[in-house]
């Protein structure tokens, strides 16, 4: 059976258009993987804290399985047992919000979805397909704001990083930019939401 997480990030309290692609994006990948499993993860209902010095201390420990760390260790679990992640992610100051990036603070962990070795950093996640919703006021894929995107780029540095290389983005950019420029971007973005195929098989 093919299990989906399903990352939620954006904070606008209606109208959100990362929200309203990733549904699309879960429809297409729910009707190529019949019964799959869906993990909702909403991190606005439900937020992760930031690390403190408790979840530090605690990862340092050497003790992986410190009261600090269960959380941690419940959304690694839940990557693991995901064949397909999908992400929606606006841009908040160039960047991702930080609700998202707390999320990542509990994920990347060494020596569980990442090790270092002789040969360098290794991810210890594979065969998994990644897709992002990433939406944007301006637009970054071409122009003069290119040098400012550190929401897709980052996204797909550390998803690589634990091991997640198969990664697709649906862009939904430029959508303060007049309600034309809006109406085109979701209009593209919901197009490629609907074409999108689901590449790995499902966890044995
Ligand atoms: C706090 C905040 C910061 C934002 N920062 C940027 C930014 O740096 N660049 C940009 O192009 N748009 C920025 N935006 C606009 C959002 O990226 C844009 O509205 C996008 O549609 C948000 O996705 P959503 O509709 O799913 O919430 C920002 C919006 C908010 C609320």
């Amino acid at each position: 059976m093919t299990t989906i997480l399903h990352i939620k990030s954006s904070s606008a309290p209606q109208g959100s258009v990362t929200r309203q692609i990733g549904i699309t994006a879960l429809e297409r990948l729910k009707a190529q993987a019949p019964g799959a499993k869906i993990i909702e993860r909403d991190l606005v209902k439900t937020s992760v804290p930031h690390v403190d010095p408790q979840f530090v201390g605690a990862m340092f420990s050497g003790k992986p399985d410190a009261a600090e760390l269960a959380l941690s260790n419940q959304l690694v679990d839940e990557l693991f047992a995901s064949d397909i992640i999908l992400i929606e992610s606006p841009m908040y100051n160039f960047g991702i919000p930080s609700v998202l990036k707390a999320w990542i603070d509990h994920i990347a962990r060494a020596g569980k979805t990442f090790r270092y070795t002789a040969n360098g950093p290794e991810g210890l996640l594979k065969g998994k397909q990644a897709v992002l919703v990433l939406g944007s006021g301006g637009v970054y894929s071409d122009g003069p704001m290119k040098a400012m995107d550190h929401q897709g780029t980052y996204l797909r540095a550390v998803l690589g990083f634990i091991g997640i290389t198969d990664v697709e983005s649906i862009t939904v950019e430029g959508v303060a930019m007049g309600e034309d420029k809006k109406t085109e971007a979701l209009a593209r973005a919901a197009q490629q939401a609907a074409l999108l195929t689901q590449h790995q098989p499902a966890a044995a």
